[in-house]
């Protein structure tokens, strides 16, 4: 899907699923007072049953890139997504030489069983989902599985030539390193040019990579494998696709095997992501709040929920500050504008409401709380939210997703956070400004933002396992004093629950 900068979207969406609802969310658009297009189901919309439609309308603002499209209820981004492009404003250069070429990459995961099996599986082990059968890329597994070596993908390049990778993450559970046989890549998310022998594209995560087609003619293997915590058991094959250049066999096998980092290599998914710096230019400023009005600081984990009928005496769950998110039947950000009672409550802890060492063994506190608690934020508020990993049933790195707004990294480090030492390393002039970024496994990151965007803002582990079990929340950001800082009033054609 193609938009431009500053373009007025609108996007009709109809059901046509016989049997499922569905809504779709625009991953990273920041919804400038539209919240109503924002699209995660019992957030911001109801989902559309079958045969219901719902046009998308929102207003490209102030970003450009790679994102994507998903959908945002129940586990339907299973097959339901795709790229968006954002081209620059008309006539305004890329900041970096303009590519000879662009190629949407899109990374997913596919199961043989329906999105239903999966689902009764899940529900029956009353743990994590079986393995995805394989990775994909733009749809195919590549080379490497058997049943997709005619159809692999096979991208044509050309002897000194430059190439944008925009890649989306569209895995559901798997974090991904990404890397070119011999060939080195160039981060151009609009970050200072940065280069690296692979990256690493957590679920959520999009990004602009450039690929100088540098080496001798011939074909070379594009491969992604998982990135994940050592006791976590993933599918670990490899995907592949094709880069062939120009005078080469398209079809050929290329002669040099992968060679991305192992499923355990933290150091270098945690390397990758320090590494990246926004260009903080003066076409790209970083406008990093840095008077602080109100400090967060939430806990991540997976714990146990008690329940009745249950075995194991309870069910795994995903908490913030050991709260596991429950949706309510209606939308919240129609309760938020109705002014609903008993829908939601705005006392959602601002700090880890026990404490214990986040990091190594599992704490004794591992009990999660059910609720619809939310964070309440005031108009143009800066908010420092701190993540901090606690590893209480399973160590993992978690992709957090912020919606509604960007939010700069401004520091990111292994071990228990220390509020009165670590700010003191923060980056406060070129941080990278991201929508979802990976908690390191038994570690922390910081973030800034200003809550300048009125609405119900759902954040959340895009490991879509850890999503479903509740490991997500929202913000709640009050009008603005002027009519333009106000959400628009729901459009008419807003699905009912
Ligand atoms: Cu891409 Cu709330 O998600």
């Amino acid at each position: 899907m193609y938009m431009r900068e500053g373009d007025h979207v609108l996007v009709e969406v109809s059901n046509e699923l016989p049997d499922k609802n569905i809504t779709i969310h625009w991953h990273g658009i920041k919804q400038v007072r539209t919240g109503w297009a924002d699209g995660p189901g019992y957030v911001t919309q109801c989902p559309m049953k079958p045969g219901t439609s719902y046009t998308y309308n929102f207003t490209v603002t102030g970003q450009r890139g790679t994102l994507w499209w998903h959908g945002h209820n129940n586990w339907m981004r299973y097959t339901v997504y795709g790229a968006i492009v954002i081209l620059p404003k008309k006539d305004t250069p890329y900041p970096f030489p303009k590519p000879d070429g662009e190629i949407p990459l899109v990374l997913g995961e596919w199961w043989k069983g329906s999105m239903d099996v999966v689902l009764q599986q899940l529900a029956r082990s009353g743990g994590a989902p079986n393995n995805s059968d394989a990775y994909t890329i733009n749809g195919q597994p590549g080379d490497l599985y058997p049943c997709s070596r005619a159809e692999k993908v096979v991208i044509p390049v050309k002897s000194g030539k430059t190439y944008m990778l925009r890649i989306a993450g569209a895995t559901m559970n798997g974090e991904m390193f990404l890397s070119v046989v011999e060939h080195k890549l160039t981060d151009a998310s609009y970050t200072k040019p940065l280069e690296v022998d692979y990256v690493l594209v957590t679920p959520g995560q999009s990004m602009n990579v450039l690929l100088k087609a540098d080496q001798t003619v011939g074909n070379y293997y594009l491969e992604v494998r998982p990135y994940i915590a050592p006791n976590v058991s993933l599918d670990n094959s490899t995907a592949t696709a094709v880069i062939a250049y120009e005078g080469s066999r398209p079809h050929a096998t290329p002669a040099l095997p992968t060679t991305l980092p192992t499923i355990t290599d933290s150091t270098s998914a945690n390397a990758f992501s320090k590494s990246l710096r926004s260009l903080a230019s003066k076409d790209f400023p970083a406008m990093v709040p840095l008077q602080i009005d109100r400090h967060l600081m939430f806990t991540i984990g997976l714990a146990i929920r008690p329940c009745s009928n249950c075995t194991l005496g309870g069910r795994l769950s995903g908490v913030f500050n050991n709260i596991s998110l429950e949706l309510p039947k209606t939308a919240l950000l129609q309760a938020h504008y109705f002014r609903k009672p008993n829908v939601y409550v705005t006392n959602f802890p601002d700090n880890p409401t026990s404490s214990f060492n986040y990091t190594g063994k599992p704490p004794s506190n591992i009990m999660a709380k059910g609720g619809t608690r939310l964070s309440y934020l005031p108009f143009n508020s800066n908010v420092q939210l701190v993540l901090q990993s606690t590893a209480i049933v399973a160590p993992e790195n978690h992709p957090i997703h912020l919606h509604g707004t960007n939010f700069f990294v401004v520091g990111m480090g292994l071990g228990n956070y220390n509020a009165s030492s670590d700010p003191l390393s923060f980056n406060l002039i070129d941080p990278p400004e991201r929508n979802t970024i990976g908690v390191p496994l038994g570690g922390w990151v910081a973030l800034r933002f200003q809550a300048n965007n009125p609405g119900v803002w759902f954040m959340h582990c895009h490991l879509e396992f850890h999503t479903s079990v509740g490991l997500a929340t929202a913000f709640v950001i009050e009008n603005g004093p002027n009519p333009e800082d106000r959400l628009i009033p729901p459009p008419l054609d807003l699905p009912p629950c």
